[in-house]
């Protein structure tokens, strides 16, 4: 496999490192604190092209490669992973999905806005009693003719209050378990659909974390992606070629972590030397050198094939698990290495900390990804 990138790659490598820094990093540190939603930056990134990354430039998208996409969200995530995970949710799990799966009467009204980043989406799967247990969806979308009515509360749905469509996972045939769920293309502004409460989080504190409730909302029926009973295996495909995004984000976090972590190890000093000097600081880096090195790969491994058109489940579960644990373990030893300093939010590290958990719980916990491994390896 060839990871030599390309110069069109290294140019969005690089574009999306300026504009982290120039957009994002001014303000992460008070948008963490006070849990601001990064407006400004996100429009840009709609200019950018950046929220709709790999979508066809037909329905407004770049027309970029996965490669592209998960450089992009490494560069971003080094300096703000909460902008980071706007942008990983509106090209991974809700652009994805839509251009793959939906009709093109769907795909002009609303993927066209959505991978232009006039407007941003959701992904609404998770439920108070349903996370990991995907199956067991007791939002209903019951079948009226012309029209479902949905029922339910949704929780922990990024970009919630800030989206204009949201992908809405429900059931409509209890008796049919997973096959009996759909996926349906909701507005905000319907009636009877509530952005319920502001999750005050650990970390990703910039990005917003909302429940959303329906109470027989109308969803016509031409807002149903795919076949009747399409929405369980839907909302799978979507998360199997997305995970790669929230791996990408996970590296981010680590590899920022790292490069402040290299920076201060070679300016400060203790016991008479840079404390790079010393091994026990030396030997972390190291460390994390490597660790980041062999994420970054199981990524590039995973986008290259997904631009070759493979099913990514196996390679995209493993990018994520093992990035997130990266992610966890380098930001912990960042603030270690920045000792009293990498206690204090002026040094960024201990916000990349909080920030690196979620990337082991959303889009399916650590859990889950070694459960989508260990049935890929049983079938081999
Ligand atoms: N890919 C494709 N198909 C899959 C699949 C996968 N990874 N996993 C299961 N399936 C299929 C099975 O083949 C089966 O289909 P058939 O009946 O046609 O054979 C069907 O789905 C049901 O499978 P199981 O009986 O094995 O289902 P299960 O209930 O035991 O487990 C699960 C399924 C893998 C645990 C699934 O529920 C899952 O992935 N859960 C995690 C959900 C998740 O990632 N949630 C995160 C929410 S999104 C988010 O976080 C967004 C955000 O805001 C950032």
């Amino acid at each position: 496999m060839d990871f030599n990138l390309t110069e069109e790659q290294q140019m969005i490598q690089q574009a999306a490192r300026d504009f982290a820094h120039a957009e994002l990093l001014q303000g992460v540190i008070e948008r963490d604190r006070e849990q601001k939603f990064p407006y400004e930056a996100v429009k840009k990134m709609g200019e950018m092209g950046f929220l709709g990354m790999m979508v066809d430039p037909k329905y407004g998208g770049a027309g970029l490669d996965s490669m592209s996409y998960v450089l992009a969200m490494e560069e971003i995530s080094k300096i703000d992973a909460s902008a980071a995970v706007v942008m990983s949710v509106n090209n991974s799990l809700v652009c994805a999905g839509i251009e793959k799966f939906a009709s093109e009467e769907q795909k002009m009204k609303y993927l066209k806005p959505l991978a232009s980043g006039e407007v941003i989406g959701a992904f609404a799967l998770s439920e108070p009693e349903a996370g990991s247990d995907a199956t067991s969806q007791a939002t209903t979308a019951e079948d009226k003719g012309d029209y479902y009515l949905l029922n339910g509360t949704k929780n922990w749905i990024t970009n919630g209050g800030n989206a204009t469509y949201y992908v809405v996972i429900a059931q409509t045939h209890p008796e049919k378990k997973h096959k009996g769920i759909n996926a349906f293309i909701v507005e905000r502004g319907w009636e009877g659909f509530q952005v319920g409460k502001k999750e005050d989080k650990l970390g990703i504190r910039g990005s917003d974390t909302h429940s959303l409730m329906f109470t027989d909302v109308k969803v016509p029926k031409e807002n149903r992606i795919g076949e009747d009973g399409f929405g369980f295996a839907f909302a799978m495909a979507v998360l199997n070629g997305g995970r790669i995004g929230i791996a990408s984000q996970a590296l981010g976090i680590a590899s920022g972590a790292y490069e402040l972590s290299l920076k201060y190890a070679k300016e400060r000093k203790s016991f008479g030397t840079e404390i790079i000097n010393h091994q026990a600081i030396a030997f972390k880096l190291a460390d994390m050198h490597v660790s980041i090195m062999a994420a970054r790969m199981l990524i590039y491994k995973a986008a290259a094939e997904k631009d070759e058109g493979k099913d990514i489940s196996e390679s995209g579960a493993m990018a994520k698990l093992y990035a997130s644990q990266v992610a966890m373990d380098t930001t912990i030893e960042a603030v270690q290495i920045h000792g009293g300093y990498g206690y204090v939010k002026e040094y960024h590290v201990e916000r990349m900390m909080r920030d690196a958990k979620i990337t082991q719980i959303y889009e399916g916990t650590s859990e889950i990804q070694k459960i989508v491994i260990s049935r890929a390896i049983a079938k081999k």
